[in-house]
């Protein structure tokens, strides 16, 4: 595991936009795996940029998210379809075709994440996933006590992530329950894990995800086990790291 450590929240998405350009640069047709949350931001900007500045293409980029909420229609605007059409996706020449975000409204959701997992395996495999963290030490939404072999699947979040959601909605019984998620075992198949974190909130699971041991209870643990793993984070999200990086 490489980590990377920059000095606040630009540095490391600029960073993290650079490993991601160059991997499209290198792999036009590369699978590129894509998170949502404020982590990401701004590599999300900072791709956007690299597209209309210097005609990063994505054109041939294939594209699978991470989650997405149960019971949220694609155009609500706190589902992650919308989040990933603002953010990112309708300000770069994606081909819609190639993108993949779970259906939160799929009526048989077992059938849906079957279909997901054999999508990915008919792209080639994810070449590159994009990772945030939530404070407790989750990747997509993979809660802690997650099985770290675990493939997509619906999955209930958990009360301290039920209340970081409850600021994004109208009242808390609007706050969605359940999602989609793509497993550990699922995130870690991708050929290349690139993790973000920003923020003194991400400190201790930073400090588990690298130094700590593996454990389902802190998820991104296992990503100590991948073979091409970066962890790029800026200095508070660094703060209770004991080793020297
Ligand atoms: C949600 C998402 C995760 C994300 C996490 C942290 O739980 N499902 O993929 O990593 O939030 O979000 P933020 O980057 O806003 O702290």
């Amino acid at each position: 595991m490489l980590v990377q450590i920059t000095e606040n929240f630009e540095a490391m998405s600029k960073l993290a936009a650079e490993i991601v350009a160059e991997r499209v640069r290198r792999k036009p047709d590369c699978v590129v795996g894509f998170a949502t949350g404020s982590t990401p931001l701004g590599l999300y900007k900072e791709l956007i940029r690299l597209h209309r500045a210097e005609g990063l293409d994505f054109s041939k980029v294939t594209t699978f998210n991470l989650d997405e909420y149960v019971g949220l229609p694609p155009e609500h605007d706190q589902s992650y379809h919308y989040f990933m059409w603002e953010n990112l996706f309708k300000h770069l020449n994606v081909d819609r075709r190639f993108v993949h975000i779970p259906m939160g409204m799929a009526k048989d959701i077992d059938a849906f994440c079957a279909w997901y997992e054999e999508k990915m395996v008919e792209a080639g495999g994810i070449d590159l996933q994009i990772l945030g963290i939530g404070a407790n030490g989750h990747i997509a939404f993979n809660e802690p006590g997650s099985s770290l072999g675990s493939r997509t699947r619906i999955k209930t979040l958990t009360g301290t992530t039920l209340e970081a959601n409850a600021r994004f909605f109208k009242t808390p019984a609007e706050v969605p329950k359940y999602a989609i998620t793509m497993g550990v075992g699922t995130i870690m198949d991708a050929k290349e894990l690139l993790l973000l974190a920003s923020g003194v909130g991400k400190s201790d699971a930073i400090a588990a995800t690298c130094e700590g041991p593996i454990t389902a209870m802190w998820p991104a643990t296992i990503v100590q086990m991948h073979r091409s793993a970066t962890v790029v984070v800026d200095q508070a999200a660094a703060s209770k790291l004991k080793m020297k990086y």
